[in-house]
């Protein structure tokens, strides 16, 4: 419930992980069904399963190395009833740092476009360790309770909620239709109580408190639960009749009138030094508590602002969760190998001797990059007292929540006389092409290409896997195999085996593992996919930072390839300036850091750009493509590299030479604006441009920069120009703010 979210770890951090909980998994299985000694709760065993499922779901290749996949891939069956939830189960993003949390609150500013010195609050409360539930009250009276289950849809436990004292059965004065959301566990007394009870009448014993409270509330027989002294917090709600209040603190109060349990340690900060003081206050009393938190969870106040700030897929904008720092253990750091990824990253992984951090055995864990394991952060500041790794070295491990494992310490006192400091390769170990380190980046990367057999083999493996291609009978391994055979180079191959190879399909029939049957189904299966969505061509190209959501987004604004491309060519010139804002920034943050002065960003960027003279429509080009919902710069600049590269670019040509292209539809077929070409001008008063655009997106429309014959809609706020003048002329539809939020239902 507190892992980082899949795909914002590197393919090369995931892959470590997905292989341990594969082995992990595995294990289980084992001792579960030939030994009949679980070693692991169904809770954990749970836990590690979602993971490895989210991480699949990210990583659809990884199907191909997984070896419990098969057995993972279904839900595990269960004897409650499924309950779809009426409004999401959301999870909550991280922040581990004090600097995450001012990065949090800056970003919220930025997105709501408030001034620095703007009130904006926060409630402050603790982040509960146990299981969310959801409660359903009609005309006053709890007619269900269902568990978080993967957040559409979650089990019906509730006969079993019935039981909890915390949960009052009737409210009264609440409004019609009521979903009260928090979390049930286990206080400390009544955890060590059961286990002493259970291990007199050998009954089961739990790991941990939030164990017992999920093993409890997940019982068939509602008795069983009721003699489980659960308990329950209520801190969020679900679907709603009426608004309960204007601010998060006032539907907690109004949660407490209700006769519901809030948490004590709930307080509304008016500033991030409030929040973070508040953080470290409850970390003070977590030891006393009597129950465990995990964290601190930080909410925006003011309800219209979080329904302004809406959410990512999985979890709410307005909100963090605040991370007390994560386990510990110290072992031994056995070696260092070096992944090379579909982008030619280089990942040093830890291989350490086994040790159990937090409850789960660790045998490997990430270094990120060379700096790391010289002893510097992504920005070059030091870390771990600058302490370098050595392979022999005695190294701290820790885990927080369900992230990888990483270095936290080293113990330079236990140091082998013989360690040396680790030479990171500047070569690619696959390739032998020389590994380079662009400034800025934090990563070295193998500069061979599609020459590298491991980026040709990452390349072609994400260009099959599930939501890129997804040919059936070409997984990972046949595709490796393909490659090392020299069949299949590049994606484009894939689409002439059957030219070169399947004369009478003798020649793939001659290999092993292919038979007749296998090898038409496989060349059937090829040419199906000659017709494919834009947005899976779009993700199938494996282009750095491009992930499914982006690839989604750019097919949903663009519509084709060529559109697409000649996006990509025309804002090349911006795409440039931009890089080298990012360089002269960087070196302005450097001389800044040496000559102790304030950084002069913005003048900086500013004049990096203008000495490039970018023209107009380049810039537009540009702006209009970092505008595509949730892109931003960095992922077009990877996207702009890839299109610019010549190497690559000729890949694209030859592997859309065997293609039609299928455009993407409008995703919300029924609301208003579906399919409509919406401008914005002039300034908006009650959203940001950024926040406009994104939510007339998410309805389906299309948000161009200029107003043209194509457009539909022209909302104007006060100070519009040539663009209301233009709309006129064209006759286009115009209105104001308040009527385009009326409009789209959001008034
Ligand atoms: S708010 C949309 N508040 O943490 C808001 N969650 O990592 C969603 N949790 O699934 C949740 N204490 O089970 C919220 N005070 C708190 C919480 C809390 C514990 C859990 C909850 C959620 C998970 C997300």
């Amino acid at each position: 419930m507190t892992e980082q979210d899949p795909r914002s770890l590197t393919e090369a951090e995931a892959r470590v992980e997905f292989q341990d909980l594969d082995a992990k998994i595995a294990a289980a299985d084992l001792a579960y069904h030939q030994e009949d000694a679980p070693d692991l709760s169904d809770a954990d065993y749970d836990r590690l399963k979602r993971r490895y499922l989210a991480l699949l779901d990210a990583f659809p290749e990884f199907a191909e190395i997984g070896a419990r996949v098969d057995t993972v891939g279904a839900p595990a069956a269960s004897g409650f009833g499924k309950i779809p939830h009426a409004v999401r189960m959301m999870s909550l993003g991280n922040a581990f740092e004090d600097q995450d949390v001012e990065d949090f609150a800056s970003g919220l500013r930025r997105y709501l476009g408030l001034a620095a010195d703007a009130p904006l609050a926060f409630t402050a409360e603790p982040k509960i360790d146990g299981l969310s539930l959801s409660l359903r009250y009609e005309q006053g009276k709890l007619v269900q309770a269902a568990t978080r289950g993967d957040g559409a849809v979650g089990e019906n436990v509730t006969e079993n909620a019935r039981t909890i004292v915390d949960i009052p059965h009737e409210l009264t004065g609440a409004p019609e239709v009521l979903e009260v959301r928090g979390e049930v566990y286990m206080s400390h007394a009544d955890f060590e109580a059961l286990n002493a009870r259970h291990a007199e009448t050998g009954g089961k014993i739990f790991a941990n408190p939030r164990n017992a409270a999920a093993g409890s509330l997940r019982q068939l027989d509602a008795e069983i639960t009721r003699a489980r002294p659960l308990r329950f917090f209520a801190y969020s709600w679900g679907e709603l009749s009426e608004p309960l209040a204007a601010t998060q603190i006032e539907v907690i109060r109004r949660f407490e009138a209700l006769g519901f349990q809030t948490n004590p340690l709930t307080r509304l900060c008016e500033t991030i030094d409030e929040v973070l003081a508040h953080y470290h206050s409850i970390e003070a009393q977590r030891a006393d508590l009597g129950y465990d938190i995990d964290g601190v969870v930080y909410k925006v106040n003011d309800l219209s602002l979080q329904e302004r700030l809406g959410f990512r897929s999985t979890t709410p904008r307005w909100a963090i969760a605040h991370k007390f720092p994560a386990e510990l253990a110290w072992t031994h750091l056995e070696g260092i190998d070096i992944q090379v990824g579909r982008t030619g990253a280089l990942s040093p992984v830890a291989r350490l001797h086994p040790v159990t951090v937090g409850g789960v055995v660790v045998s490997n864990a990430t270094l990120h990059n060379e700096d790391y394991i010289a002893g510097l952060d992504s920005k070059g500041e030091v870390i771990r007292g600058g302490k370098d790794i050595r392979i022999g070295d005695w190294v701290q491990i820790y885990r927080a929540g369900d992230v990888i494992p990483k270095v936290a310490d080293v113990d330079i006192d236990r140091r082998p006389a013989q360690a040396v400091p680790y030479a990171f390769p500047t070569t690619c170990p696959r390739c032998g092409s020389p590994a380079v380190r662009e400034e800025g980046d934090a990563v070295r990367r193998c500069s061979g290409g599609l020459i590298c057999p491991a980026q040709a083999v990452e390349k072609l493996r994400h260009f099959v896997s599930r939501s890129a291609f997804d040919i059936e009978g070409l997984g990972a391994k046949q595709v490796e195999q393909f490659h090392s055979d020299g069949w299949v180079k590049e994606p484009a191959d894939i689409f002439e085996l059957k030219a070169r190879y399947g004369s009478g399909l003798q020649q793939l029939k001659n290999r092993e593992g292919w038979g007749d049957k296998s090898a038409s189904a496989l060349f059937q299966a090829i040419e199906d996919k000659r017709n494919i969505e834009l947005g899976r061509l779009i993700f199938g190209l494996g282009i750095r930072h491009v992930g499914e959501v982006a690839a989604k987004d750019l097919a949903l604004h663009f519509l084709s390839w060529e559109t697409l491309v000649q996006a990509a060519d025309l804002a090349r010139p911006a795409a440039v300036a931009h890089r080298a804002a990012d360089e002269a920034e960087l070196a302005e943050r450097h001389a800044a850091q040496t000559e102790g002065r304030r950084a002069r960003i913005s003048d900086v960027r500013a004049a990096a750009i203008a000495a490039l003279d970018v023209p107009a429509e380049a810039q537009a080009a540009w702006d209009d493509l970092i505008s595509v919902d949730g892109l931003g710069p960095s992922v077009a600049l990877s996207l702009s590299d890839a299109f610019a590269n010549a190497e690559e670019r000729a890949a694209f040509d030859r592997l859309v030479a065997h293609l039609t292209v299928i455009a993407p539809e409008a995703p919300s077929e029924d609301s208003p604006v579906a399919g409509k070409t919406v401008v914005f001008t002039g300034s908006l008063e009650k959203m940001t441009r950024a926040e406009a655009k994104a939510r007339a997106e998410a309805l389906g429309a299309k948000v161009a920069g200029s107003v043209s014959k194509k457009t539909d809609i022209l909302v104007a706020g006060p100070g519009a120009g040539s663009k209301a003048t233009k709309a006129a002329e064209l006759g286009v539809l115009t209105m104001d703010e308040d009527q385009w939020l009326a409009l789209i239902g959001q008034a």
